[in-house]
Parts: structure tokens; sequence; C-alpha cells
């Protein structure tokens, strides 16, 4: 796995270094929570006190093959607005993700979702800024991990990167009436709904109001 220096690196990889100081995004899930500091230099992964199962970081195409699986999974795909069709158009997704890392105007940040001690990439979690400051989330996991709490982990850490590195003020997401454990974890990582349709729930987490968003 690639490794990489600086704060970005502190947030997203395994290795990060931390202090003991208490997070309220990270605190969500109860219990005594680190701030990832920059990592010292030859720290191993045995060091990682990262308090969370899994770990997020950019993608690779080395990728692909999880990628795909869980893209074309019509299970995975039940609530999605426009699911994903075929391998290619699978494929296409992941490259544009990669793309996105080198883009100097980045507003697209998908994130793979890897598990600890395997490194196996388990899913995906994204944020879409806007040019407002707002940011709009999603996730998905391989149906292999769904129900282990790993997602609701995922998405507290990308809120926080959201709040340290993106400086976005206000986060949106949305679920099909029907996506139980999606709404679950909006709920869990201190979303609050503010409106809705026949269809679809819209909650989110604003900076101003919400301790679970603050940096
Ligand atoms: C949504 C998804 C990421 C959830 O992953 P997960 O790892 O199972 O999620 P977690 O275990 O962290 O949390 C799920 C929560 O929902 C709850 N839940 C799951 N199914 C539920 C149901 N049918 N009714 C009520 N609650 C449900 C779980 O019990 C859990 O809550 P708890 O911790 O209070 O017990 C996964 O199911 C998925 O990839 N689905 C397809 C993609 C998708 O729908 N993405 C969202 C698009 S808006």
């Amino acid at each position: 796995m690639e490794y990489r220096h600086g704060r970005d690196a502190a947030l997203l990889a395994p290795e990060a270094a931390v202090q003991s100081e208490a997070s309220p995004c990270l605190g969500m899930l109860g219990g005594r929570v680190r701030r990832p500091v920059r990592p010292a230099a030859g720290l191993c992964r045995t060091e990682c006190l990262n308090p969370f199962r899994v770990y997020l970081r950019e993608h690779t195409m080395a990728d692909c093959r999880p990628y795909c699986e869980w893209q074309t999974d019509p299970e995975v795909m039940k609530f999605a607005d426009k699911p994903v069709q075929s391998k290619e158009e699978a494929l296409a997704g992941l490259v544009e993700s990669v793309a996105q890392q080198a883009d100097g105007e980045r507003r697209k940040y998908f994130m793979a979702v890897v598990l600890k001690g395997s490194d196996e990439m388990i899913g995906d979690v994204g944020i879409t800024r806007n040019e407002r400051g707002f940011g709009d989330m999603g996730w998905f996991l391989r149906r292999a991990y769904w129900g282990k709490g790993y997602a609701t982990e995922a998405v507290l850490l990308l809120i926080q990167y959201a709040a340290e590195r993106l400086n976005l003020k206000k986060i949106f997401a949305s679920c099909h009436r029907a996506n139980k454990a999606s709404e679950r974890i909006m709920i869990k990582c201190g979303f609050t709904l503010f409106t809705s349709n026949e269809g679809r729930l819209y909650y989110m987490l604003d900076k101003n109001t919400r301790p679970a968003f603050q940096a």
C-alpha cells in the first residue's frame, strides 16, 4: 500500500500517528478517541491507533476487481438512482475517481474503505463538494461485509476528513425510504432529517450546530 506523508495521510492511512485527544466526530461511537497528527518517521502498522477497524485511502486502479464486483452487484445497487449496468461502466467510475486525485479543482473525494490487518478493500465512501461549501455524501459496501458496523466507521472517518481537510460547512446525504441501513447510518453519525418526499429521505449535518461535525 502506498504510504503518504502529511495530514491527509494521517487521516486516511492506518499508519497514522495519533495522540489521545477527544474528537467529537469520532466520539460518536463512544469511548476514548484520538485525533490523528502528522505521522512520525519509522512508524509501523502495529503502532496504528486509529480507533476503528477500517481506514480510508485513495483509490488506485489495483482496486479494479473488488470495485467492479460491488458496482455490478444488483443487491448493492438496489437503491441506487442510476445503477451501474456493466463492468465497463463500473471501471469508468474507478478511472474517474483516480483521475480526480490529480485535479487541481478537485470536487469529488471517493475513498476506498479498507480493513485493517488484511488491507482488503471492502467498499467505497465518497463526498462531492460544491461551490457553496457543502458536501454530498454516499457509501457502498461489498455485500459480504454488511451488518458489521464497518460502514458507520467509514462514514465517521469521512466526516472527519470533510471537516478537517475540506472545511465543508454542511454535509447532505439522502436515501430511499426503504433503505433502512443507510438511514440508520445517517442517524448514528449525527445527521438530522430536514426534508423528505414520497420516495426519499434527506438528511443533513451542519458544522455550526452539530458537535459531531466539528474539526
Ligand atoms: C448501506 C450499507 C453501506 C450499510 O453497511 P453496513 O456495514 O451494514 O452498515 P452498519 O453495520 O455500519 O450500520 C447499519 C445499521 O443499520 C441497521 N439496519 C440494517 N438493516 C436494517 C433494516 N432492514 N431495518 C432497520 N435497521 C437496519 C443495522 O442494525 C445497523 O444499525 P445498528 O448499528 O444500530 O444495529 C450497505 O448495506 C450497502 O452497501 N448497501 C447498498 C448500497 C447503498 O444502499 N448505499 C447507500 C445509498 S444512499
